[in-house]
This record gives C-alpha cells, sequence and structure tokens, in this order.
C-alpha cells in the first residue's frame, strides 16, 4: 500500500505531536497519580465530545463523518472511565472547528484521533505497569481496541488515502490534522475544570 498521504501527514505534524506527548507525558511516569489521570481524562472527555458532536453536525455528504460514526466514537469511553474512578464529568461546550470544513481537513483530523490510539498503547502499559497495579477498571479509552489497533489503524490509513486525492486536499488534510493537534494542546492548556468526586 502506498501510503503518501499519511506520511506527509506524519511530517507535518511531527513538531506538535512532540507537544502532544509532553503534554500526556505524566501518565508515562512512575510517579503518575490518580489526580494526573483524570486531569488528562477531563481534557479528553471535552475535545471528543466536541470532536464527536462536530462531525457529527457535518450537513454536507460526509465520506470522514460515516467512517467515524458511529462505530470510531470514544468521548462515551472516557466518561465511562472517569466514572469508575468514582468522579464525575459533565460536558462543556468548546469548539473545534470541524463542521463547516472540507472533507479533506476531517480526514486531516481523523488522522490525528485515529493515529493517537498507537500511543494509546504505550500509555496504557505504563498506566498498567505503574497507577494501575491491582486494578483493571478506568483504563477503557486508553485500552482502546487493544490487539485490533494494527488492524484498525491500516484500515483507516486504506480509506484516508482513498480520499485525499488531489495536492489541493492533500493541503486541506495537513491543515486539519495541524488544527486538530492545536485544538487538542489548548483544551490541554484551557481547561481549569476537574472531574468532580462523586
Ligand atoms: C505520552 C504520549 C504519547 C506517546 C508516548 C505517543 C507515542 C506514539 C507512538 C509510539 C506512535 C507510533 C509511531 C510509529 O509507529 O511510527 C504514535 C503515533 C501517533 N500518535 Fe502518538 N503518542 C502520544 C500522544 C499522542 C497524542 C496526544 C496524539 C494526538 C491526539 C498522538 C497522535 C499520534 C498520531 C496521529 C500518530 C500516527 C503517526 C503516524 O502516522 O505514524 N499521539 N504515537
Amino acid at each position: 500500500m502506498k501510503l503518501e498521504v499519511r506520511n506527509q501527514l506524519k511530517l507535518s505534524t511531527q513538531d506538535l505531536h512532540d507537544k502532544a506527548e509532553f503534554i500526556f507525558a505524566p501518565l508515562l511516569s512512575r510517579e503518575c497519580t490518580l489526580q494526573d489521570y483524570l486531569s488528562i481524562l477531563s481534557v479528553l472527555f471535552h475535545f471528543h465530545h466536541n470532536f464527536e458532536m462536530e462531525i457529527s453536525a457535518r450537513n454536507t455528504r460526509s465520506a470522514a463523518r460515516d467512517h467515524y460514526i458511529p462505530g470510531r466514537l470514544r468521548a462515551h469511553k472516557v466518561a465511562k472511565d472517569i466514572h469508575q474512578l468514582n468522579h464525575s464529568v459533565s460536558a462543556e461546550r468548546m469548539h473545534i472547528g470541524l463542521t463547516n470544513v472540507s472533507d479533506a481537513f476531517c480526514w486531516g483530523a481523523l488522522y490525528v484521533v485515529e493515529g493517537s490510539q498507537l500511543g494509546g498503547q504505550v500509555i496504557v502499559k505504563a498506566l498498567r505497569e505503574n497507577l494501575f497495579k491491582n486494578q483493571s477498571e478506568g483504563l477503557s479509552f486508553f485500552t482502546g481496541d487493544e490487539r485490533e489497533t494494527g488492524k484498525n489503524w491500516i484500515n483507516f490509513l486504506k480509506e484516508l488515502e482513498n480520499h485525499v486525492l488531489s495536492e489541493a486536499q492533500l493541503a486541506e488534510a495537513k491543515d486539519g490534522a495541524r488544527w486538530t493537534f492545536i485544538r487538542l494542546i489548548e483544551f490541554a492548556r484551557e481547561l481549569s475544570y476537574k472531574p468532580q468526586q462523586r
């Protein structure tokens, strides 16, 4: 399989991946606390909740939306994890900017959320070794698709390559991928909100 689009997206978002990785790095530490974990889950809940609302609200024909909904949704997994850790979270409306953009832009956005599952596999391993030694509940978001992760990623990449065809679409997809990383990083900086103990 030729992975021209994927390689271009990877190259053009490398700097932002590094920034996102820095924000999530506490989860890899032996000293990771439940509060660190809950804070990051809270950011992820708001991000994915709003991401899903906006992708759903696209009112033109959208192959990107049809790829993502309903099978790839994940805000509910974050909410379940927070709940299982005896905390609660309620959704705040925050703008991402996916409603009135091209479908190629959305494919770039999906590249970020689908690709983040690869990092999730590294994170869940560290969480199991450290914070979650004696507990299995509360890890469903980062556990993701588990053994299916590689297969689902390849399937996604095939779809990506089939839908981002022209140079103009590639430019839009790069914008979408960069924008999605940037909004996630901004969410992490903006949100002072923390889950509440139940
Ligand atoms: C501690 C945090 C993170 C770690 C350790 C991590 C690690 C990784 C690893 C190991 C890969 C696979 C690279 C490869 O196979 O070539 C990957 C890919 C990827 N990650 Fe992360 N990641 C983290 C956070 C994130 C976040 C927060 C996002 C965005 C929401 C993200 C988005 C991506 C994307 C889009 C890819 C696919 C890159 C490609 O095209 O191969 N990652 N990450």
